[in-house]
């Protein structure tokens, strides 16, 4: 008798979740929003698990989908989500209307893991304080300030790598440019000498990379995709433990030290102090609770280490593929440093701007970040369209999708500078490269980004030379593991040092 009730409910909830997935995924159908056709369960997705990165899945959308106008629907699983394929709309949702989409939609969880809570991931009002409180931390008088410690961390790295290659002349270049970025931030947001370079068991990497690949295939992700406000009752972290108390830790200690010591070291975690309530649960005007500090923190680390060695990870990959460009950069390097007497300083980089070209050229080929999030946080009506993106809806922007239209960008697989020249600019679209995203919520390290980018870019391009190493595949694959757009197992090069 009981085993039939159990059977019967099993069933009945069976046919429950069943229905409801068919009728979440004729969403877009019933909106008479142009629409890919969902698969049952795995919606347009299914690839994501197995073969595909994120980035190349709505690249693959974008084209199928622009011809029908400016915005499509997919599904993920059943979660309806809007892509974008029109940059007009692109610079509505990001600059013009921003007020409706001011979220990323993503979980966090302040009560039970503060780390999460970062500007990445926080929403409404709780973001637009912090941004504010945060952005007179980016300044160029700021990265000014820092830009000694960058320096210092190139010499460290270009050390060596002169040590290095005496040995061996094929290096995996990506755990490298990995490790030097976390120097760079390690030092510049904790104060602290990470040395991983010499030492690549640090715990800082240890913790950075844990972190980094973590993130994928955990069966918590599901739970708080699917009922956030449930996972954030049910204390669900969005961080494992060790990890965030790693980082509790060292900003605990790095505070503690400063302040007892009196020292200054003119980087992130100073001017966080000078922001820290002294009453530490509370936050206030103007003023972070230590959590919120630490959190900070914890996110310039991980949202600046991995996203800027995959540039540069790119770039020497493009750069071993075309020798005269690698030459040009080089010559362009000794030119501009000979200008300014043979020192590295922030006008001498500032200066370098064929760099510049090379570099906004590798973002575009391979945006670290492929896909642009956003949430509608009140329902939107898309211009000279019937279509209303409700409140709640996933928004998606297509980033490697369009920086590989060949509407905007002729011949988008070659690599070529001269894109980044002011007249080719001039004659694009404001929308078309957003490596950084666009508007209110854009990268708010960019400038660091790039001036770290450049500094390890001088060094490589003055004494090295790159070329493709015999283990190395070209075209090389895709991480379809990471969120990050990354070459699968690294990227092995043949580096030589310049006599
Ligand atoms: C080449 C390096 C980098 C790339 C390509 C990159 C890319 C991005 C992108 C695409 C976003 C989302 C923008 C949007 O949705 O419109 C973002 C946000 C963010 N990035 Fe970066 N980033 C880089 C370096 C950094 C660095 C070095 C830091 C900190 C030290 C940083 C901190 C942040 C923060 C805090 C946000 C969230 C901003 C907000 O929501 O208000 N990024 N980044
Ligand atoms: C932000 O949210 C996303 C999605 O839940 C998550 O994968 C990521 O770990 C969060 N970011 C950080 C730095 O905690
Ligand atoms: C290298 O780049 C230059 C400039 O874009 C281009 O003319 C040349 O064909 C490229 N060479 C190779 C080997 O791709």
């Amino acid at each position: 008798m009981v085993v039939v009730e159990v059977i019967m409910a099993a069933a009945m909830v069976a046919v429950i979740v069943y229905l409801y997935v068919k009728r979440q995924q004729t969403y877009w159908a019933r909106r008479n929003v142009p629409h890919l056709k969902p698969e049952f369960f795995y919606g347009n997705t299914k690839s994501l698990d197995h073969t595909e990165p994120l980035g190349m899945i709505f690249a693959r959308f974008y084209n199928e989908l622009k011809k029908s106008g400016p915005l499509a629907g997919v599904y993920m699983y059943a979660k309806p989500v809007a892509v974008v394929t029109d940059l007009e709309l692109v610079k509505s949702i990001l600059i013009k209307d921003f007020q409706h989409f001011t979220d990323r939609g993503f979980y966090y969880n302040e009560i039970h893991d503060p780390l999460s809570a970062h500007m990445f991931n926080v929403s409404g009002s709780k973001w637009r304080s912090l941004r504010q409180k945060l952005s007179p931390t980016f300044t160029s008088g700021k990265m000014k300030m820092m830009f000694n410690t960058i320096v210092a961390a190139g010499k460290q790295f270009n050390d060596f790598l002169e040590e290095k290659v005496v040995h061996e002349s094929e290096l995996e270049i990506k755990d490298l440019l990995a490790r030097f970025t976390t120097d760079v931030i390690g030092m510049c947001a904790f104060g602290i000498e990470c040395n991983s370079m010499k030492d690549p068991d640090a715990q800082f990497r240890v913790m950075g990379r844990k972190f980094v690949e973590d993130q994928r295939g955990q069966v918590k992700n599901v739970f708080h995709n699917a009922a956030p406000e449930l996972a954030k009752k049910a204390g669900v972290r969005a961080i494992d433990k060790d990890v965030a108390d790693f980082f509790l830790n060292v900003v605990r200690e790095t505070i503690d030290y400063r302040l007892k010591n009196n020292v200054k070291r003119n980087d992130f975690m100073d001017l966080l102090i000078q922001m820290r309530n002294p009453e530490e649960s509370k936050s206030g005007e103007g003023l972070l609770s230590f959590n919120e500090l630490a959190a900070q923190c914890f996110l310039f680390y991980v949202a600046g280490f991995e996203t800027s060695s995959t540039l540069l990870t790119w770039t020497l990959y493009e750069l071993s593929q075309n020798q005269s460009i690698q030459q040009k950069g080089r010559q362009h390097v000794m030119d501009v440093l000979a200008k300014h007497g043979g020192e590295i300083t922030y006008e001498c980089v500032n200066d370098m701007t064929y760099l510049d070209k090379i570099l906004n050229e590798a973002l575009r080929k391979y945006p670290p970040v492929p896909v642009h999030f956003r949430e509608a946080t009140k329902d939107y009506q898309v211009p000279d369209t019937k279509i209303i993106i409700e409140a709640g809806t996933k928004v998606f922007i297509p980033v490697y999708g369009i920086h590989h239209d060949p509407a905007e960008f002729p011949d988008p697989e070659r690599f070529d500078p001269e894109r980044f020249s002011p007249e080719q600019v001039q004659k694009r679209h404001s929308c078309a490269w957003t490596p950084f995203g666009e508007g209110p919520r854009i990268c708010i390290g960019l400038r660091f980004g790039m001036l770290q980018a450049k500094v390890g870019l001088i060094y490589l391009l003055k004494n090295f030379k790159f070329d493709i190493g015999d283990q190395c595949k070209v075209p090389v694959n895709f991480d379809i593991k990471s969120i990050i757009l990354t070459p699968e197992g690294g990227l092995p090069l043949k580096v030589a040092k310049i006599c």
